[in-house]
């Protein structure tokens, strides 16, 4: 049994664009385990956007902040025999002691499931894209939906729900083979938004406005989806990626008149506050990703120490699908 692990120190808090040395990678002797208790091995880690913006609040010296997929490898807990994978959300971690009450227990998936999945449309972002696309954006036949960030962990998903749900999808992402794997999707249109004039786009392509906004980026970009929109369009806020390494607030145009007289609703939310509808969501994404309806990428680097380098790829657009490391 290995007696060390290695973690990710927040050294400084982010000013800006994440800089390497604002994180150092330390060894650390793991405790011995207990009754009760279990040794974890981590699998894969995530690497999510929100971590750029829950590792101001954390403290310096703490472990960055995170969710990863383990497997027991020492186990004084019976409900957690060694073999057992598990989501925790421990922190950018290799090893981890537990007494079991953080852990949630991966079940096994349908054959051809990858087990990363659990972090990806079987986890955190695939229940914010059912969240955002049915409940808040209330997606149904005949919409028009625009989806930014198009071709990342939530917006794939996203744009296949409202197909599924029977709308007209337009998808925006940064280069043009993700617009290529997002109209393999079965995304109506897609558009690469770095080569495009947007405005003229979406009123090209949404000449009677659109009726739901799904947005990732926040920004210009989505000022300019919202002077778009249709009378009584719905915008679901789920991220807004283009300013999190921003040092000073953007400043945007007053956006009230629009919701004003075109009588829109536009809502934030955040999927940690719908934990108990997870089950009913993983089965809803199981089932299509059974039926073929609902494909899915990851993005896998390879290796704990290149953490960050997977961690800034999401602020460069390297990741296609889901961003994950395999330890
Ligand atoms: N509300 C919630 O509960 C919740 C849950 C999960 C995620 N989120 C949010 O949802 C969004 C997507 O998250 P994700 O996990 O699916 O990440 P992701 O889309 O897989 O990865 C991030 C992507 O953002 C795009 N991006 C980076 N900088 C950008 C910029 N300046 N302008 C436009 N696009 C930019 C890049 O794609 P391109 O190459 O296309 O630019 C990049 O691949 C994020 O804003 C995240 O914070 C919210």
């Amino acid at each position: 049994m290995p007696t060390k692990g290695k973690k990710w120190i927040l050294e400084k808090h982010f000013d800006g664009t994440p800089k390497r040395s604002d994180l150092n990678i330390v060894e650390f002797d793991l405790p011995a385990v207990k009754d009760g208790f279990v040794l974890l091995e981590a699998v894969y880690l995530s690497v999510d956007p929100y971590m750029r913006l829950f590792s101001a609040n954390a403290p310096t010296g703490s472990v960055m902040v995170g969710e990863i997929i383990a497997r027991v490898i020492e186990s004084k807990n019976p409900t957690f025999p060694v073999g057992t994978n598990v989501l925790v959300s421990c922190g950018w971690v290799s090893h981890w002691v537990s007494d079991g009450s953080d852990l949630t227990k991966i079940p096994p998936y349908p054959e051809g499931v990858p087990l990363s999945f659990a972090l990806g449309v079987l986890g955190m972002p695939g229940m914010a894209a059912n969240l955002g696309i049915v409940d808040v954006c209330e997606a149904k036949a005949g919409d028009v939906v625009v989806v930014s960030g198009a071709a990342g962990a939530v917006g794939s998903i996203v744009g296949q729900i409202a197909k599924i749900k029977g709308c007209r999808v337009i998808g925006f992402a940064g280069s043009d083979e993700k617009v290529a794997w997002i109209k393999e999707l079965g995304f109506d249109e897609a558009f690469n938004y770095k080569k495009v004039d947007l405005d003229a786009t979406l009123k090209k392509a949404a000449p009677n406005g659109v009726n739901c906004y799904f947005d990732n980026v926040g920004g210009e970009f989505a000022n300019t989806v919202l002077n778009n929109m249709a009378r009584l369009g719905r915008i679901g806020c789920c991220g807004a990626i283009s300013g999190y390494n921003d040092k000073a607030p953007l400043k945007v145009p007053a956006v009230q008149g629009t919701l004003v007289f075109k009588e829109i609703k536009m809502q934030g939310f955040l999927i940690f506050s719908h934990l108990a509808r997870y089950p009913e969501w993983i089965q809803r994404n199981i089932g299509w990703i059974k039926e073929g309806k609902l494909k899915y990428k990851e993005h896998v680097t390879q290796g704990f120490d290149n953490m960050f380098d997977a961690f800034m790829g999401l602020f460069s657009g390297t990741n296609t699908g889901k961003a994950v490391v395999k330890v």
